[in-house]
């Protein structure tokens, strides 16, 4: 029996006679109805039907997607050899740390696309940049479709950006577009993409379809005009930008902003950059003006760190090619439970339950007999191996309550026959420690061998956890390792 009999039924063939504007495709295969259907007929896959308008055909010649803009419209192959290369001008948006993440500052017609959790600051970061364009001279256009411009207007005191900046309540995307013919500002912002929707398709706006069709839209606009736009994209429970992955691809470059909004620090990190390096990040502050640079972001993590408390370790850590340091903490508490609670903040759990195995085993602690939290301070994640080695010293230090000396930092992958591993970047993390007045380091024996050591830090190797026990904590001795033999 097959499958699905008449798969392609109610599919509107090509050429019917009367074309709807729209039409439903599906995500995973293509194929394509007159309605909506929540599975598809073609493929099986289940609500991946979504609502696309009808670009009208060309009469002649391959049809044009909306994504292959900029392109001209009788190109000819030419040498990549007499193509001038594009010197990109490029804008500084007042904030160093968001140029540095941009590459060095807003490019002409690019497009950003800025995601993160509501309340992270996007507007203010968005309203602060374009504050910043106005004093420059560049006439910036704020569409809002979230806010009221009393709002908005708020928000601007606070934060003193100019009161050159356009304010444009809307929704509808082909009325911003129109406006922006109208007014012809240098740069546009619009707040949130979520909320835009298309007079040309009937879903909802947010929805998968309304949002990639209003993100082309601007898009192009903003490569047809030069006018740098910029996106605000809300975030799913799961941490990616709502609406389609092909959002992602339209623009030139997707910032995530991130950070625990309790706290003040904000992380700021290029996810794809089509003008400047990708894995940047910018590190920057929310105060009561607004988001400041944070010129030293390793001495703001560490300026709550308790001193000689056992379960703290100083780690530097490598976001992108910048180090930081963070203090990993770890709690190690008797348990009353048959199941003691392992509990994890900004480090992957799966990880600290691995390391937490290798402790118990080569260091002889009874860790099944405590509850264990182990957290980076600030709000901070951490998800590279390079954190093993600090994790494993926090944990051993908590459950043995010896405190770590507070000018110690470590990092290094850590294996499970418990063997010690180098990582990437040593000479830079080891720097970063050197300048915040830290004096010794205990890295993979491999790396203690082969990177320089900067001035006023001893850097010591291990080659084993046993190792690291042996010159960290004292009375328990591990037990004997077969790496040792
Ligand atoms: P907002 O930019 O509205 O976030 P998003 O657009 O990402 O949802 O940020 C709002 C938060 O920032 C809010 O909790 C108040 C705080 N805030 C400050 O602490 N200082 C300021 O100067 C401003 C404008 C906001
Ligand atoms: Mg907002």
């Amino acid at each position: 029996m097959s499958r699905v009999p008449f798969a392609g039924v109610g599919r509107v063939v090509s050429g019917a006679v009367a074309r709807p504007r729209t039409s439903f495709v599906c995500q995973q295969c293509g194929a394509q109805f007159a309605k909506w259907v929540g599975r598809c007929n073609d493929c099986g896959h289940w609500d991946s039907v979504v609502e696309e308008a009808v670009a009208p055909r060309p009469t002649a010649g391959p049809q044009r997607t909306s994504i292959a803009i900029g392109a001209a419209r009788d190109a000819k192959p030419v040498p990549l050899g007499s193509v001038e290369p594009q010197t990109a001008s490029r804008v500084s948006t007042g904030l160093v740390e968001l140029d540095r993440v941009l590459g060095g500052g807003i490019v002409a017609g690019s497009a950003i696309l800025l995601g993160g959790d509501p309340g992270i600051g996007k507007s203010t970061i968005s309203l602060q940049v374009l504050g910043e364009l106005g004093r420059r001279g560049m006439k910036a256009l704020y569409v809002s479709g979230e806010e009221s411009p009393e709002q908005v207007k708020m928000r601007a005191d606070r934060l003193g950006s100019g009161d050159s900046i356009l304010i444009l309540p809307e929704t509808c995307v082909e009325e911003v577009l129109e406006q922006v013919e109208e007014t012809n500002p240098a740069v546009v912002l619009v707040d949130s993409i979520q909320t835009m929707h298309s007079r040309e398709l009937a879903s909802a706006p947010g929805s998968v379809g309304q949002v990639r069709e209003c993100a082309a839209a601007l898009v192009t606009m903003a490569k047809a005009s030069g006018r740098p736009t910029i996106l605000i994209g809300h975030v799913t429970k799961e941490g990616t930008i709502a609406g389609p992955r092909v959002l992602e691809h339209v623009v030139d470059t997707v910032l995530h902003f991130e950070g625990d909004s309790d706290g003040g620090l904000r992380l700021l990190r290029a996810v794809k950059n089509r003008f400047g390096p990708t894995n940047e990040v910018g590190v920057l502050e929310m105060g009561e003006s607004g988001l400041r640079d944070v010129g030293n972001p390793s001495a703001v993590l560490l300026a709550e760190r308790p001193k000689g408390a056992p379960g703290s370790v100083v780690l530097p850590t490598v976001e992108g090619t910048r180090p930081l340091l963070v203090e990993v903490q770890a709690l190690a508490a008797k348990s009353a439970l048959a199941m003691p609670r392992r509990t994890t903040l900004g480090l992957d759990a799966n990880r600290v339950a691995v390391l937490t195995a290798i402790v118990d085993k080569r260091a002889g602690l009874k860790l099944w007999e405590h509850d264990l939290f182990v957290s980076i301070a600030g709000g901070f994640r951490v998800a590279e191996p390079a954190a093993d080695l600090a994790i494993i010293a926090a944990i051993g230090s908590s459950a043995s309550d010896q405190p770590l000396p507070a000018d110690l930092v470590l990092f290094g992958e850590v294996g499970l026959a418990g063997e010690v591993r180098a990582v990437r970047h040593a000479e830079t993390r080891l720097r970063e420690a050197a300048k915040l007045g830290f004096a010794r380091a205990i890295v993979p024996a491999a790396t203690a061998r082969g990177a320089k050591a900067p001035d006023g830090l001893s850097v010591e190797g291990v080659a084993s956890v046993g190792e690291l026990w042996s010159l960290l904590f004292r009375a328990r001795r591990p037990r004997p390792e077969p790496l040792d033999a």
